[in-house]
C-alpha cells in the first residue's frame, strides 16, 4: 500500500538520480500538476530548478499572485515571470474563430516559453524539462481512442518535435486526488491544490466575440464574483467548475440605477462531473445564484444581465469555445 509520503520520498529519489547535478526548468501553468511537479523536483533539486510562469493575459483575477506569493514561499523555488500579456493581445486582436483563437494562443504560448528555454539556456546548463503528466495524459496520449477531435487542447508546455531537453515526469504514475495529496504533503496552498480545472487558453476561450483588455477586465470581475459567492457558500467541492462567459456581442436592454443601459450578459455554466467527458449542469441553490447576479449586474458595469446554461455535456461541452 502506497503511502503519500513514500510516494514522496520515492519521487524524490528517482528525481535526484534522474538530474544529477543538472538543473530543470519548469512551466508553471497555475494549476495543480504542474505545481506539484515542480514541488518535487524543488524537493530534490532545490535551487538547481528554476520554474517559468508565462502571464498571457488571459488569467483569472488573482492567479498571478497565488503562483508568485504563494507557491514561490510555499516552497521557496527560483521563478521567472514573463509578462506577456501585450504579445497575446496583439495576436488575437479581431479574431473570433474559436479554433483559431485556441491555436494562436497556443502557438504564441510555445514561442514565450521556448525563448525563456534559450535564456535560461545561456545562462545555465538546463538539461531537463520537468512536466505534471499525469497517469490519464499518459494513457489518453498512447491510447488511440479514435474520437473525434472536439476542440485542439492546448496544454501549457505542449511539446515540440525537437525537443532538446530529457524530460523529468514525477506524476506520470499518478491520478488527480493522488496528485493533491502529495501537493498536500509537500506543503501547497489549498488555493493551489485544490484549484478546479481551468483552461490552458484561460478567458480567451471564455469571451464569445474578440478578445480585447476591456473585455477581458469585464470577464475577470465577473468571474471573480462568481467564484467568490461560490466559495462563501460552500459550493467549491461540489461542482466541477463554474466557467464564467462573456457574450461579448450580444447586447440587451436594461435599466440600471437611474437609466436604460444596453449591456452585454454573462453566462454562468456551473457543471457537475466526474472526468470532464461528460458532465451535468449543476442545480445551484437559488440565493446563490440571485447573490450572484445581484452582485455582478450591480457591480461590473458593462454587464446588465446574468444567464443560467442548463444544458449537460453532451451535448454541450463545458466551456463555450
Ligand atoms: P470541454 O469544453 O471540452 O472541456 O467540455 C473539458 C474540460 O477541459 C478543460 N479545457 C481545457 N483544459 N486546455 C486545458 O488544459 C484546454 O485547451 C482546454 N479546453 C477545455 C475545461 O475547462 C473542462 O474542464
Amino acid at each position: 500500500q502506497w503511502t503519500t509520503s513514500s510516494i514522496v520520498e520515492e519521487q524524490v529519489q528517482r528525481i535526484s538520480e534522474q538530474i544529477g547535478d543538472g538543473r530543470a526548468i519548469c512551466g508553471l501553468s497555475g494549476g495543480v500538476d504542474s505545481a506539484v511537479a515542480a514541488a518535487l523536483v524543488q524537493r530534490a533539486i532545490g535551487d538547481r530548478l528554476t520554474c517559468v510562469f508565462v502571464d498571457h493575459g488571459l488569467l483569472r483575477a488573482g492567479e498571478r499572485t497565488q503562483v508568485e506569493q504563494d507557491f514561490v514561499s510555499a516552497t521557496g523555488v527560483n521563478l521567472v515571470t514573463i509578462d506577456a500579456r501585450e504579445r497575446f493581445l496583439d495576436a488575437l486582436a479581431g479574431v473570433t474563430d474559436p479554433e483559431q483563437k485556441r491555436k494562436i494562443i497556443g502557438r504564441e504560448f510555445i514561442r514565450v516559453f521556448e525563448q525563456a528555454e534559450r535564456d535560461l539556456k545561456a545562462v545555465g546548463d538546463y538539461k531537463f524539462l520537468v512536466q505534471g503528466t499525469l497517469y490519464p495524459d499518459v494513457v489518453e496520449s498512447g491510447g488511440g481512442e479514435g474520437t473525434a477531435n472536439i476542440k485542439s487542447h492546448h496544454n501549457v508546455g505542449g511539446l515540440p518535435d525537437d525537443l532538446e531537453f530529457e524530460l523529468v515526469e514525477p506524476l506520470r504514475l499518478l491520478f488527480k486526488d493522488e496528485v493533491r495529496r502529495v501537493g498536500l504533503e509537500l506543503g501547497l496552498p489549498e488555493t493551489i491544490v485544490q484549484r478546479q480545472p481551468f483552461p490552458g487558453p484561460g478567458l480567451g476561450i471564455r469571451i464569445i466575440g474578440a478578445v480585447d483588455a476591456e473585455r477581458l477586465e469585464t470577464l475577470r470581475a465577473a468571474d471573480l464574483i462568481a467564484r467568490e459567492e461560490l466559495t462563501a457558500a460552500g459550493l467549491d467541492r461540489s461542482i466541477w467548475q463554474c466557467p464564467v462567459v462573456l457574450l461579448a456581442d450580444v447586447r440587451s436592454v436594461g435599466v440600471q440605477g437611474d437609466g436604460r443601459t444596453y449591456g452585454h450578459p454573462v453566462v454562468l455554466r456551473p457543471v457537475s462531473s466526474e472526468d470532464a467527458m461528460t458532465a451535468d449542469w449543476t442545480r445551484l441553490p437559488y440565493d446563490v445564484l440571485e447573490r450572484i447576479s445581484t452582485r455582478i449586474t450591480n457591480e461590473v458595469a458593462e454587464v446588465n444581465r446574468v444567464v443560467l446554461d442548463v444544458t449537460s455535456k453532451p451535448p454541450g461541452t463545458i466551456e463555450w469555445e
